[in-house]
């Protein structure tokens, strides 16, 4: 999030407070998950019957209504607009933002040998005065990306857990260490940590 704001993509955060807490902005959330993918892989493979792995001819950018009872469905443009979720404007900023994110993201990925194959974003209205504007909001994680290790094609997010791949403790820790927000001799925590 640090690193989208200083190339001025803007986000909700603002400092981190602790190792558990951040001051953010708070936002009015658009309910929708905004998904960018770079290459073919779960829910997209599974709708088009696209190989997994597959470079796609540009960035994909899919909107998903956010309702875990309904298990977040595809949606559309036109359903967005019927539905009052988002204005027409609203939809160029957010499909604009999930590039900029996505550029940024790979580029930090890539710099650490990994393949950043999608992910996905939320996005909050904010207003400065009578102007409101979109920002990005939530989280970005490895629970919300898809990562894959360029030279070996392990998958270091949340896809470990979700197809029981191995220790998932192990995957985010190699992650963290890659990125440097680990020491180099971390070892993982494999169990909740009560901090007094
Ligand atoms: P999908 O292939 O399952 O549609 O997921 C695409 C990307 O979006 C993947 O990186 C996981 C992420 N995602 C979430 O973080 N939360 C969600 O609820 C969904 C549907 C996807």
């Amino acid at each position: 999030m640090n690193g989208l704001n200083e190339i001025g993509v803007p986000t909700h955060f603002i400092r981190r407070l602790n190792m558990r807490e951040q001051l953010i902005r708070s936002v009015e959330i658009i309910p929708l998950e905004v998904i960018v993918r770079n290459r073919a892989a779960g829910s997209l493979s599974k709708r088009l019957g696209i190989p997994e792995g597959k470079v796609l001819p540009r960035p994909l950018v899919e909107f998903c209504y956010k309702d875990d009872a309904l298990g977040d469905p595809l949606v559309t443009e036109e359903h967005i607009a019927t539905f009052g979720w988002a204005s027409q404007q609203d939809l160029d900023d957010m499909v604009s933002l999930a590039l900029r994110v996505n550029d940024f993201l790979a580029g930090v990925f890539l710099a650490v040998g990994i393949r950043l194959v999608d992910f996905k974003i939320e996005i909050g209205r904010v207003w400065d005065g009578e102007y409101q504007r979109l920002i990005v909001a939530d989280e970005i994680s490895p629970d919300s990306c898809r990562l894959w290790d360029i030279e070996t094609g392990r998958k270091l997010d949340k896809d470990v857990f979700r197809h029981d791949l191995g220790n998932l403790a192990d995957a985010y820790t190699e992650l963290a260490r890659r990125l440097g927000v680990l020491p180099a001799n971390t070892t993982p925590v494999t169990k909740p940590t009560l901090i007094n």
